[in-house]
């Protein structure tokens, strides 16, 4: 094996890969258009590990957020908008966000949120020249180490435009710093400030966030001798932005004022505010939106660090923001963090089933009963006599010995539960069993696809396609066929090394219809190696050398597409729930510094087209591997590998925490679900009257560096602890040809 050794080999590769990665992809309809900023490969090496990416902000309105993420991977995401990033590097480690100047919150993700959309006609402003966000940074919180090689890409797609919005949205920071004392049920930190600017204010959504001794967080305004509640909430539930419901405004001379409520009757010491797990820190966040036409309030940051009348406090501030919320376990409960680290795990590396040494392992399948049938070439190998120039296989032997072994797995080891398809099959490829248990194969060396029912220790022929050793391209035959699929009564056929198209058989096996052509388009192929169908019914096609999955519906429509500067060639894919899985079967090369980029399983959002985690094998280097099957229960990845050294089959175990759900939710499902859950939650409040929309956060933080304060414009307290180098890690906290050659060896 050339290059570095493996971890080394990955490392040295990220640093290369990091100018093409967590880089914006632009995709264009009208003027709406999206924008994603996402890891770069990370694998986190401790608990509360902090880390970084940056990108430009390309000039626009941002009206929208749709994470790539998942709580079982990643604890919370913050993306600023900063004047100047902390680094010049793409990525770095550690908590630090904005460099100098202006800092913004824009949006925090944590715990599974679902997409934020701003309300109608509000938008933040960034990247044009009245805009003091220049650049984008991302901040990802990972809770723990992964178990495994596991690689991260979560981030998050922007949903822009340019069209100048009714509304600019900012957040404001509310923030105290006193430190405080030891052995008090109810300590108050208070902030209070005159808003001094001619623009209305509109909050439409609230965030508290404290540290463990945070009891209760509220926001008000004074509006003549009126007091009105921004929002309240307890800081130990998630800490996502909550929806205020009712239309607000704050005009000039209106008093602004927020207290947290803190408990230290435990501590035995004075508690400073500040970043670390034992500091504390007392935050209101209030999320707005004003006029466009009228002058932005804040252009640095909107914050409120002092307590201009701290005699308020004590006699007007309305006593319901002092109170205790009622206990809400659930919440309490789902705000913690988890305790399980999430890890893709290496199981088993089969060489052998019972006797029966395994040849290349072209093709995999689960039956309903969980059986796992494995389709190899035993002692037959594709090497460049196998076939002559016209495609015609020159030794017409069937292979003699069984090469569809059905399985059956005993913890790690497969148990052989029948031996099928001695002298049947020439040189096997893609397997698929449907629910009534009729096996489908393809055979590259015959030309063919073939229905089989299973008659005991044989294989009964249903139905043929395909005219034997006849390659060809008309409607009557195949040429060396991949893959094969099934959609209700409807057949489909990735045809496959010679012809680039899928086929449609009818459910007897006659030529339908079918779709695709030789290129690099959309919805063309170079190579479609496998193909299946994916829990949205569409099919997902391993275009092999163009080192993509095309997502197609039935007709061979287009729906989404999943390429990267990581992989120039995909061979196999297989999905569950909203996740794809995809591999390619040769190491790619980085196509700057012609670095090796080792094979991984990639992971990637269906219908994103983005990927959101890697990994692979922690023993030693993936060989060449065939095939990728998802089992039926989604916690297991399998993968045939037809590496030289000997065919394996490796079996990788998926561990998430159980409290975050499945570690994949789909599309639609993972925003239905996410909201579902949220839902179940505030079913099961007792009492509160709030209305827990949960939505998320975004949001203007000031860099630190100005505070708004009406008089004197004094800087805050030294000892306040602004989040704006990220929020502090608590436990609480709120918390994816031109074939080089047509043969499979080398
Ligand atoms: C104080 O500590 C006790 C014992 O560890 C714990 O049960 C209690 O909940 C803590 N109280 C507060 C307010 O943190
Ligand atoms: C905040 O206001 C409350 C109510 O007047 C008061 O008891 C508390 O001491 C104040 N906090 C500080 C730090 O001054």
């Amino acid at each position: 094996m050339k290059g570095p050794p493996w971890p080394l080999g990955f490392v040295s590769f990220l640093l290369f890969a990091i100018p093409i990665l967590g880089v914006s992809v632009p995709r264009r309809t009208s003027n709406n258009r999206k924008s994603t900023i996402q890891m770069i490969g990370y694998s986190p090496t401790k608990t509360d590990d902090y880390v970084a990416v940056q990108m430009q902000a390309e000039a626009g309105y941002i009206v929208g957020f749709e994470p790539i993420a998942h709580a079982d991977r990643v604890h919370h995401m913050l993306l600023y908008g900063c004047e100047v990033a902390y680094s010049q590097e793409q990525f770095w480690t550690g908590m630090a966000t904005c460099g100098s100047g202006p800092s913004h919150i824009l949006y925090a993700w944590a715990r599974n949120a679902p997409n934020l959309n701003l309300p109608p006609g509000v938008a933040f402003n960034i990247g044009h020249e009245d805009s003091s966000i220049k650049v984008l940074v991302l901040q990802i919180h990972y809770a723990q180490p992964f178990v495994g090689n596991v690689m991260d890409y979560s981030g998050v797609t922007l949903h822009m435009n340019d069209e100048q919005p009714i509304f600019l949205a900012a957040v404001m920071l509310f923030v105290a710093g006193y430190p405080i004392p030891p052995k008090m049920q109810q300590f108050q930190s208070n902030m209070s400030c005159k808003y001094d600017h001619e623009t209305d204010m509109h909050p439409f959504a609230f965030r508290t966030h404290t540290h463990a001794m945070g009891r209760v967080v509220s926001g008000y305004f004074k509006h003549g001798n009126e007091w009105t509640k921004i929002g309240k909430r307890n800081p130990q539930w998630p800490q996502l932005f909550e929806k205020i419901d009712h239309p607000l405004k704050i005009q000039k001379g209106d008093m602004l004022a927020a207290t947290c409520r803190f408990d230290s009757s435990n501590m035995t010491e004075t508690t400073p505010m500040g970043h670390m797990g034992t500091n504390e820190m007392c935050n209101f966040y209030m999320m707005f939106y004003w006029e466009a036409t009228k002058p932005d309030p804040f252009p640095y940051g909107a914050v409120c660090g002092g307590n201009e009348q701290p005699e308020l406090f004590g006699t007007e501030y309305p006593k319901e923001g002092f109170e205790l919320l009622p206990p809400r376990p659930e919440l309490e409960h789902t705000a913690l963090q988890s305790g399980r680290p999430f890890g893709i795990i290496e199981e088993a590396k089969i060489q052998k089933i019972g006797d029966i040494t395994l040849g290349q392992i072209s093709g995999l399948a689960f039956d309903q009963q969980k059986n796992l049938f494995i389709f190899h070439r035993g002692s037959r190998v594709w090497d460049g006599s196998t076939f002559d120039a016209s495609n015609h296989l020159q030794d017409k032997k069937p292979i003699a010995e069984p090469t569809l072994l059905m399985t059956r797995f005993d913890g790690n080891t497969p148990v052989l539960v029948e031996a099928l398809g001695g002298n049947q099959f020439y040189l096997p490829h893609g397997v698929f069993v449907d629910v009534d248990g009729y096996i489908y194969t393809t055979d590259v060396g015959a030309h063919t696809v073939t229905k089989w029912k299973k008659n005991g220790k044989k294989l009964d022929l249903v139905w043929r396609f395909g005219e034997e050793f006849v390659p060809g391209s008309d409607h009557g035959h195949l040429c060396k066929p991949t893959g094969v699929t099934k959609n209700g009564d409807r057949i489909f056929i990735s045809d496959g090394y010679c012809n680039a198209r899928v086929v449609e058989l009818t459910a007897d096996g006659k030529y339908k219809a079918q779709f695709g052509a030789p290129g690099t388009g959309e919805g063309q192929f170079q190579l479609p190696h496998d193909l299946v169908l994916s829990p949205k019914k569409t099919l997902l096609v391993a275009d092999r050398q163009n080192g993509r999955v095309q997502e197609l519906n039935m007709e061979g429509l287009v729906q989404s597409v999943v390429s990267s500067s990581l992989f120039t060639n995909i061979y196999s894919s297989d999905s569950f729930e909203d996740t794809i899985f995809m591999v390619p079967g040769e190491n790619s090369y980085n196509r700057f510094t012609q670095d090796e980029i080792p094979i991984s399983v990639y992971g990637s959002r269906l219908g994103t087209g983005l990927l959101e985690f890697a990994f692979s094998p922690t023993s030693e280097r993936f060989g060449r591997p065939h095939v990728l099957r998802v089992s039926p229960d989604g916690n297991h990845i399998f993968i045939g590998d037809i590496s030289e050294k000997g065919a394996t089959l490796w079996k990788f175990r998926i561990q998430h925490d159980s409290s975050t759900e499945s570690h994949t939710l789909s599309g639609a499902t993972y925003y239905e679900k996410a909201s579902a859950a949220y839902g179940a939650i505030k079913n099961k409040a007792s009492t509160a009257p709030l209305t827990l929309t949960f939505f998320l956060l975004l949001g203007v933080v000031a860099g630190g560096i100005y505070v708004w304060m009406k008089k004197g414009r004094r800087r805050a307290n030294p000892q306040n602890a602004f989040d704006r180098k990220g929020f502090k890690r608590l436990n609480q906290e709120d918390t994816v040809a031109f074939f080089t050659s047509d043969s499979e060896s080398d």
